[in-house]
């Protein structure tokens, strides 16, 4: 079942244009890294989806629900983290919650009960009575995140929820979005690429507000020029080894990289998407009996994917 439905979204600001004509879908319970430089169009996506930002032209539809003609209902259905989550400071964790609860409409005694949950399941339990102002930017994107988890949306659209944080805090918090992505269909927008191939099952690359890219990982590396990349060190005469390589067929090109200490030669081989040329090529430099010590095929990352898909040469 379709959770997301985004059809030709298009949003201009005066005479740029930051988001063309986005078409893509999010079936439920799918983790989306949402992925692109800065500028690309990500937050204004997002900010598109949860209502906040009317498209200029186009439409989504969030559970089933317009965005345009049934707005409250589609809002219903997101919880929403955006970038910089706006806080008060001189709020205690469940006293901003319970305010933040209210306002999305939740009364009496789900308030309390709403808030509860969403502080246990953020891990915020020991932080309940404090200030925010004496928070970390750790917990800070906690109280972000249970404000997302109020009301128990279906959808959880999370705009960088990493950024600013150090190393352990980025493991605290990816492993928090694991939970929840549990029982929640997610979308993260996220530099960190490494953070989206632990976590994601489909991966949405935007750049310069066009979509680019719409598949899980595995798909989206699979067919990458990288793929084919083979690394090799040996030492010997150079040219007949380029040479039988070159000739091997699913060899494109063979880029011989500096000469290194002790007479080692380096080579890369590159070669047609998903060929692994390693058996050849340590078979033509055991026949001249030369001696390798490194043989190595590239797995392509998802950072390779991004690489090739928005850079600008
Ligand atoms: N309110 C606005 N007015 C004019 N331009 C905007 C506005 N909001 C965003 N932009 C521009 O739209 C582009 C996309 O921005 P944004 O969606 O924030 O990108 P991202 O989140 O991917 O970094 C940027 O070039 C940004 O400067
Ligand atoms: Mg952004």
């Amino acid at each position: 079942m379709s959770m997301v439905t985004v059809e030709h979204l298009h949003k201009v600001f005066g005479r740029f244009t930051a988001v063309k004509d986005a078409t893509f879908s999010i079936d439920k319970g799918e983790i989306v890294g949402f992925l692109g430089p800065n500028g690309a169009g990500k937050t204004t996506t997002m900010k598109m989806l949860t209502g906040y930002l009317p498209p200029t032209t186009g439409t989504a539809s969030i559970a089933g629900y317009d965005i345009i003609d049934k707005p409250l209902e589609a809002r219903r259905h997101i919880g929403y983290m955006p970038e910089n989550v706006p806080l008060y400071e001189d709020l205690r964790v469940t006293e901003y919650l319970e305010y933040r609860a209210r306002l999305k409409g939740i009364c009496g005694k789900s308030v309390r009960q709403q808030v509860g949950w969403a502080v246990d399941r953020c891990g915020l339990e020991p932080k309940r009575r404090n200030l925010i102002r004496t928070l970390s930017k750790g917990y800070r994107q906690r109280v972000g995140l249970a404000d997302a988890l109020l009301g128990n949306p279906d959808l959880l659209i999370l705009d960088e929820p990493t950024n600013g944080l150090d190393p352990n805090q980025i493991r605290q918090i990816r492993e928090l979005v694991r939970s929840l992505a549990e029982d929640h269909t997610v979308i993260l927008s996220t530099h960190i690429l490494s953070e989206v191939e632990m976590i994601c099952n489909k991966v949405i690359i935007i750049d310069q507000g066009q979509i680019k890219a719409n598949d899980t990982p595995q798909n989206l590396t699979r067919n990458l020029r990288a793929a084919g990349r083979v690394s090799i060190e040996f030492k010997g005469d150079l040219e007949p080894v380029v040479k039988e390589l070159e000739a091997f067929a699913p060899v494109k090109k063979v880029i011989v990289e500096g000469p290194l200490p002790g007479g080692w030669h380096h080579l890369i081989v590159r070669a047609e998407p998903g060929t692994d040329t390693r058996e050849k090529a340590a078979d033509i430099i055991a026949s001249h009996h030369f001696p390798m010590r490194h043989i190595y095929r590239h797995i392509p990352s998802l950072e390779d994917v991004f690489v090739e898909m928005t850079r600008k040469d």
